[in-house]
């Protein structure tokens, strides 16, 4: 091994860049050379390779988003992409790659591995929806940003006796929401796992100002079947049932940007040592996670192509809790 590529993919995660860093700094102390590959796999097929030694990644350790930029590349599901992928590693001279990204990123390092070039994978999406991990890059910072919101909208529903829907992101895995409800102190989470209708949100409310709560506040996933503006729509003149006035705030991509938190920093240079440290043990074609405190491989095998949904336990605790 002589020659490392890093690629960050997909939705950016805060963190990102302290990975890309890692992995460039621990290829360094093996005697190796780094290069980044920009705009994730979209640059990857077009040949966009950077040098990068330890001073190219000073100073990134606390932003967010991802200095090697990042991409969404459908493109790449297809085999000829892949094809011309390994074309332009080889014509680099690259022996091996960094993916940092979530779960169509991993897919599509898995199928570049198995097509015969060694990928080795870091876990990082807000969303957690990954196998083989407890806890991706950009996940804590995430909830930080959605946990802030929930606290600010709660005075203010306080203040004017209301209920808010506040919407989180998490593609089709709930997980954001259900812990943004549970540190929130939410009344309940709906969320794709567990599928609640409008009416049963509806219900919820109503029990919460029957209890002489001041305020209530739903966290809704926007993968879940009926997201806070369906939620909503389907409200819209029952609003005096409930008792409390509702207002909807989807939070989007806020909760992606920003610099990482001091957690997601130390997960993200961890991963990327102990991805880089596979490499130079001679393995590839696996995914590294977080699995009980151990920064661990799992073959692609067992996550591309996967959906991890959270613990059917935390739903039922956030009910409990928010009698
Ligand atoms: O996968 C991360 C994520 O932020 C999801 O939570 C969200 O559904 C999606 O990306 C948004 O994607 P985009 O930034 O391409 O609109």
């Amino acid at each position: 091994m002589n020659r490392i590529a890093v690629l960050t993919s997909g939705g950016d995660a805060p963190g990102m860049n302290a990975a890309i860093r890692a992995v460039v700094r621990t290829a360094v102390g093996y005697g190796w050379q780094a290069f980044g590959v920009l705009q994730g796999y979209k640059g990857l097929i077009e040949g966009s390779f950077r040098h990068l030694g330890p001073r190219d990644v000073s100073g990134i350790v606390q932003l967010g988003g991802t200095m090697l930029g990042s991409a969404r590349c459908p493109e790449f599901q297809e085999e000829h992409a892949r094809e011309r992928a390994i074309h332009a590693l080889k014509e680099q001279k690259i022996d091996a790659l960094v993916v940092i990204g979530g779960n169509g990123s991993q897919s599509g390092a898995a199928a570049l591995n198995a097509q015969g070039f060694p990928v080795v994978g870091i876990a990082s999406t807000i969303d957690n929806d990954l196998v083989g991990t407890e806890i991706c890059i950009g996940v804590d910072t995430a909830l930080n940003v959605a946990l802030e919101a929930i606290d600010r909208l709660k005075t203010t529903a306080k203040s004017h006796h209301r209920a808010f829907l506040v919407e989180v992101m998490g593609r089709e895995c709930g997980y954001l929401a259900l812990m943004s409800a549970i540190a929130g102190g939410a009344e309940a989470a709906v969320i794709p796992e567990s599928p609640t209708h409008p009416d049963q949100v509806a219900e919820v409310i109503r029990q919460a100002y029957k209890r002489g709560k001041t305020h209530a506040v739903i966290v809704v996933a926007e993968g879940a079947e009926y997201n806070a503006q369906r939620i909503q729509a389907h409200f819209a003149g029952h609003y005096h049932e409930m008792g409390f006035e509702i207002r909807t705030t989807i939070l989007g991509h806020v909760q992606r940007g920003g610099a990482p938190g001091a957690y997601d920093r130390i997960l993200a240079t961890r991963l990327a040592a102990a991805a880089t440290e596979q490499l130079h043990q001679g393995n590839h074609g696996v995914l590294l996670g977080l699995q009980q405190g151990a920064y661990v491989p799992t073959a692609y095998e067992q996550v591309a192509g996967k959906i991890k949904s959270p613990d059917p336990a935390l739903f039922h605790l956030a009910n409990v809790l928010a009698q």
